[in-house]
């Protein structure tokens, strides 16, 4: 079947994202990644910043938050191909430092908001603070997280970012809430 205009337009953005210049991360980045997944899934994932695996495969959560990230996706019955899965920038901060705000404007004005127009998918997750303040600009993952937010005629969920559990043993039990409420809205869509 003939590839759709949306489609095309996605893999050239992938395209433009693996060559990108645009902020300061291109310089220490081995690969951009641009994101991975079905691009008519009905559920989107944006988590913070390649880590170093991604960085090394251009593929997103693939390191050690990623395989968090599988295991707290195994309970809802959704599986990585149900999905679109990315990140707010494209290219790994050095040392995996929080992206600054040049390279989170740059990159989402450039590429992320592109790429959810075109998925137009029914709920977006925003897993983590960079997330979240930038696409829907709460104040924190604490404030946001627990129910759906209506923004621009979208569903969106805000999560603890997986990875969180790893230097804060007690958000683990957070992040399962977040993964069972995306359970029961799946089920909705
Ligand atoms: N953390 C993220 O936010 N994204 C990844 O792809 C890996 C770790």
């Amino acid at each position: 079947m003939a590839k759709s205009k949306k489609a095309k337009r996605l893999d050239e953005l992938a395209a433009q994202i693996r060559v990108c210049t645009l902020c300061p991360l291109h310089e220490s980045r081995t690969l951009a990644v641009p994101g991975d997944g079905k691009y008519t899934a009905k559920i989107m994932i944006i988590g913070e910043a390649p880590g170093k695996e991604e960085d090394e495969t251009g593929h997103p959560f693939v390191g050690s938050a990623g395989r968090y990230l599988d295991h707290v996706l195994e309970g809802t019955g959704l599986d990585r191909s149900d999905l679109f899965i990315t990140n707010t920038v494209k290219c790994r901060p050095p040392k995996n430092r929080t992206p600054k705000r040049l390279e989170v404007d740059t990159c989402t004005s450039n590429y992320l908001f592109e790429q959810i127009e075109l998925l137009n998918p029914k709920l977006v997750v925003l897993l983590g603070s960079v997330a979240a303040k930038k696409v829907l600009g709460v104040k924190s993952v604490n404030e946001a997280r627990g129910h759906i937010i209506m923004h621009e005629g979208r569903k969106f969920l805000v999560g603890y970012h997986p990875a969180v559990r790893f230097y804060r043993e007690d958000l683990g039990a957070k992040v399962k809430e977040d993964f069972a409420l995306l359970k029961r809205e799946a089920k909705k869509l």
